[in-house]
């Protein structure tokens, strides 16, 4: 069987060809993060026009990379939510119009889901484990059993990989934040600051906002105006924070987070008496999260998996591959699917 996947979330979008479930023919990726760096963020409208220029030419780059035509498509698989809404409709309506012209069976892809089931291409999949889902926009424990999905916990507030790129913004380093913040960790001292562990109501629930208003109030006193200078009087000096505060910062900051994200997520395996935890998103990357979570997860009995570098940021191929197993499950689409801007896992 040979899959379409196309994704749309948010500032990728992207094309794969899967034959089966676990060949990736092609996975073709077009950022739009170039355009959004000057802003500090992704800008919705930018991220959408970039997706409506670009599908038709992605799709035809996937098709000529895995030697398919058009017709040789069994199915497609797209995403359906959650992400920026425009972006979701141009993935959604692209998709719809494929499968209306060419005949081809769709299905709707939960964008969270598929992030997990990135572990699974050319792997056996475990029929129960305790997912951790880590991105930009979300962050959620989760309870899988035979394709059943059952939500453990998730972030109050801000999600890991928003914490990761609003104290990259704080210490003057660009966004996003969460690649230069893990490799400057690696220079630092993980135990120059301590942050205050977050209380929250439920046993598997997150909170990132706080750790990021106490990095704040640390570089704050940092980066005032300087006194006074000169014979003009009162002159504003921005002061810049040296090399090694900031190696220092990221390297605690990052300390502490992967610190609670492995904790919570060992606790929810024992509570689930599972042996396998699945983690996906783009700070699936962190280099720290992986070594952490593996080795303390070694130690517990547990089997830890990690998608491949290539398959950790947005991309169709996970797509693919999730929505082949909605397909195998009976799932269907119809001409009325449409984008959910806030999908939650398990929906
Ligand atoms: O899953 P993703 O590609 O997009 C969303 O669906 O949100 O995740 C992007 C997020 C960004 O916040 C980025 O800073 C973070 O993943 N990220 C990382 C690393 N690489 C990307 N965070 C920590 N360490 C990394 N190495
Ligand atoms: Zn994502």
């Amino acid at each position: 069987m040979i899959t379409l996947g196309i994704e749309t979330s948010c500032d990728e979008t992207s094309c794969a060809v899967l034959k089966g479930r676990d060949e990736i023919l092609s996975n073709i990726v077009s950022s739009s993060l170039f355009r959004h760096k000057p802003f500090g963020g992704v800008v919705p409208e930018i991220a959408s026009r970039h997706s409506l220029e670009q599908i038709d030419t992605v799709f035809q780059e996937a098709l000529e990379e895995a030697k398919v035509r058009a017709r040789g498509l069994d199915l497609i698989a797209v995403t359906e939510g959650p992400g920026l809404i425009g972006s979701l409709f141009v993935g959604v309506s692209f998709a719809k119009a494929l499968s209306y012209a060419l005949k081809i069976p769709l299905v709707g892809v939960n964008h969270l889901e598929a992030h997990l089931s990135a572990n699974f291409i050319g792997k056996t999949e475990p029929w129960k484990f305790v997912g951790l889902l880590v991105s930009g926009g979300h962050t959620v424990l989760s309870y899988h059993e035979r394709g059943k999905v059952a939500r453990l916990g998730e972030t109050a507030d801000d999600a890991a990989g928003e914490a990761y790129d609003k104290v990259a913004k704080i210490l003057g380093l660009g966004f996003p934040g969460g690649p230069v913040i893990d490799q400057l960790a690696c220079e630092g001292n993980p135990n120059a600051f301590r942050f205050t562990k977050p209380k929250q109501d439920g046993r598997f629930d997150f909170s990132f906002s706080g750790i990021k208003t106490a990095v704040l109030y640390k570089v704050c006193p940092l980066t005032l105006p300087s006194p006074p200078v000169g014979e003009r009087g009162r002159v504003r000096v921005e002061q810049k924070l040296s090399n090694e505060f900031v190696q220092d910062m990221a390297a605690s900051f990052q300390h502490a987070v992967v610190g609670w994200l492995v904790d919570k997520t060992l606790e929810a395996a024992k509570f689930k008496r599972v042996k396998d935890i699945v983690v996906g998103g783009g700070v699936a990357a962190n280099s720290r999260l992986r070594k952490a979570l593996t080795e303390t997860g070694a130690r517990g009995g547990f089997r830890v998996w990690f998608p491949p570098l290539s398959l950790t940021n947005d991309n169709a191929a996970m797509i693919a591959r999730h929505g082949i197993g909605l397909y195998k499950k009976g799932k269907r689409a119809t001409l009325r699917l449409a984008g959910v801007a806030n999908l939650k896992m398990g929906r």
